[in-house]
Parts: structure tokens; C-alpha cells; sequence
């Protein structure tokens, strides 16, 4: 318990006699070529669908009976995953689709910008599920004050856009890890899904994330890594990770150089704020813009962040009128 330790997910879950994982989060490789130490991340499809049967068995061998199983994986699989899913008699909560601006470039097909998270439990009626932890400031609340709205916020949607992905410049990548996943996602399942104590179990550690959160939350925590290499990489890590707060969710300074940028940004997209508050596109389109002009990932705000900054700023008059859009007349067609 509390350790990463280094081997074969499959081999060492396999050996466990008793399920004591009350929740489990497994990123594994998605076959895609990616470029990891000891793992070949492209094989043959069928080998690579008996080996997600492999892991996931264990998985739900592992896991408590009132358990929580998360797993995050690519277009070419997620249907596979949830077939044995359905064969293990796990139950679907949601399917989760983490949508990030960052998209891969293509030429002759749209650019994809997401990755499935499924959300499984053990048994449909009983689990946890801390809605409270989790819930986010809804619109009545942050834009109409409407009296109306419940003080505790509202439920995140199974679209998740405020998570950005790691990109090879942003600060918080680890350069020895190929990819890995944005800590405030990981705590966002951790806290909705375990309670005080409970024990977080990540087959595919990678660098660490699911232990380092789970560490910030006060969780105990297994992770499990192939390669040598990244499992000191993260014990590293995790040693360095006391008292820190989950990476993306700590203070941060808004400046007035901020709100000019964001005023100038909110006039050249010329869409009202009443429309980004209901259009969550929009707003998202509208963030990644603002994100990408503060270019760092220091200043990475997310979309109801971006959103409160915009009210303020209407509120105090500094926002001013969006100019309108010229309707042409039919007599200034002719013309
Ligand atoms: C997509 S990465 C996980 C990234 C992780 N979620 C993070 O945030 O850092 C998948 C990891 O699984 C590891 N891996 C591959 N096969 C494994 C196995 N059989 N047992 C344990 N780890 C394995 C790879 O070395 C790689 O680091």
C-alpha cells in the first residue's frame, strides 16, 4: 500500500487473493504507437483485445464489491471495453467523453479532441458517488442570480471540456513520461468516487498521476508501472508532491493585463457572454483562445473561471457593447 511498484499489472493482480481496491483508474496503452520504455505500443489487434480481457479481469478480481472501475481509452477500443465490460458484469455509469482543445492535426479528417473515460461500478446500487465534492457553479447561480437555483451547484456533465491536455510545453509535463493525464481530472474521480481512506489502485501508473492525487487527497494508493524507469520517475515524484495542491487548482493570479486581453478577445469574437454562458462550445472555443494568448500553461483558466471574469467585468461597465453585426438591406445589395 502507498508505493508504485514496478512489474506486470496482469502478473501481480493475478497473485492477489482478496479484492481491496475501492476504486481503480487505468489509463493503459491505447495501441496507438505511442513511444514508452519497455512497452510496444502497437501489436496485433486481436492480441491486444485479449490482453485488455487479461488486465480488465484482474481488475474486477481486485476490486471491492462496491467498488469503483474508471478506464480511459481511444476511439479504436472503447467498444471492445465496454463489450467486456458487459461480460464481467460490470455495470456502465456513465461514458465519459474528456474533450481537449489540443486536438491532433489532420488534413483529411476531423481532428480529434477526445478520449473515452467509462465509468463502471460492481454492483448498480451501492457505491459512492460524492456528489457534493464535485458539483460546479451553474448558470442561474453565476450569471441570472436566480433564487431559484440550488446553493450546492449543479452536476458536471458526462462531456468534460476543463481538463487541458499535457502538452509538450506546458510546464506540468514530465518529460520522461510520454503521456499522461492532467492531475485535476484524476481529482475529480478520486474525490467523487472514494471516501476518506479508501484505497486507489492505477494498473497502468505511467508517471504517477492517480498515486500523486490520490496522495494530495489523503487516499491510500497502489500503482502499478512496467517500466523501471518511470516507476522511479514517480516515486520521485510523489516524494516532491507533499503539501502541493493538485496541479490546475491552485491560486492564481489574475492581472489587469488579463482583463484587457480578455475585453479585446471578448469584442474580436463578438458573441454576447449571455450566449457563451449557454452555448458550452463557445465558451470553450472562447477559453482555448484566451489560453493560447496567455500561452502558458501558468495562466490555463478554464471555461467558468473565464466565464466569472467576463460578469465581472460586465458588471463593473468595463466590457462595454459588442458592435453589431451589419444586416445588409436589399437596397444596399443593389447598390
Ligand atoms: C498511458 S500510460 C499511463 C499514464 C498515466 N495515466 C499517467 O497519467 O501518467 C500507460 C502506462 O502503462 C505502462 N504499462 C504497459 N503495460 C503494462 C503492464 N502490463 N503492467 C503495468 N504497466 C504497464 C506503460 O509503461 C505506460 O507507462
Amino acid at each position: 500500500m502507498n508505493r508504485i511498484t514496478c512489474g506486470n499489472c496482469v502478473a501481480l493482480l493475478r497473485k492477489t487473493k482478496e479484492p481491496f481496491a475501492d476504486l481503480i483508474f487505468a489509463d493503459p496503452p491505447f495501441n496507438i504507437g505511442y513511444k514508452y520504455d519497455k512497452y510496444h505500443d502497437k501489436v496485433k489487434k486481436k492480441n491486444y483485445i485479449a490482453w485488455t480481457k487479461d488486465w480488465m479481469t484482474v481488475c474486477k478480481k481486485v476490486l471491492k464489491p462496491h467498488g469503483s472501475f474508471y478506464i480511459a481509452i481511444g476511439d479504436e477500443y472503447s467498444a471492445n471495453v465496454k463489450i467486456i465490460a458487459d461480460e464481467l458484469g460490470l455495470f456502465m455509469r456513465n461514458w465519459i467523453i474528456w474533450h481537449y482543445t489540443f486536438g491532433q492535426r489532420t488534413k483529411k479528417k476531423f481532428a480529434r479532441s477526445h478520449t473515452h473515460i467509462f465509468y463502471f461500478v460492481n454492483d448498480k446500487d451501492k457505491f459512492t458517488f460524492n456528489d457534493h465534492a464535485v458539483r460546479t457553479p451553474s448558470d442561474r447561480q453565476l450569471i441570472y442570480n436566480d433564487r431559484r437555483a440550488n446553493p450546492a451547484g449543479k452536476m458536471p456533465d458526462d462531456v468534460w471540456s476543463h481538463f487541458p491536455r499535457i502538452c509538450g510545453t506546458f510546464r506540468h509535463r514530465r518529460n520522461w513520461h510520454p503521456c499522461h493525464m492532467p492531475e485535476s481530472l484524476l481529482a475529480r474521480i478520486i474525490r467523487v468516487s472514494s471516501d476518506e481512506g479508501d484505497w486507489v489502485l492505477d494498473p497502468f501508473s505511467g508517471s504517477g498521476t492517480t498515486a500523486v492525487v490520490a496522495a494530495k487527497l489523503k487516499k491510500k494508493y497502489t500503482g502499478i508501472e512496467l517500466s523501471g524507469e518511470y516507476t522511479r520517475e514517480s516515486r520521485k515524484r510523489i516524494q516532491n508532491c507533499k503539501n502541493l495542491p493538485v496541479e490546475g487548482e491552485g491560486p492564481r493570479e489574475w492581472t489587469d493585463y488579463m482583463d484587457r486581453e480578455l475585453k479585446w478577445l471578448y469584442h474580436e469574437n463578438n458573441v454576447p457572454t449571455g450566449q457563451l454562458s449557454v452555448e458550452e462550445h463557445k465558451l470553450a472555443l472562447f477559453t482555448a483562445k484566451f489560453n493560447s494568448i496567455m500561452a502558458n500553461e501558468e495562466n490555463h483558466f478554464t471555461p467558468n473561471e473565464i466565464m466569472k471574469r467576463l460578469i465581472r467585468l460586465r458588471k463593473s461597465g468595463k466590457l462595454g457593447p459588442l458592435h453589431q453585426k451589419k444586416v445588409r438591406t436589399s437596397k444596399a445589395k443593389s447598390s
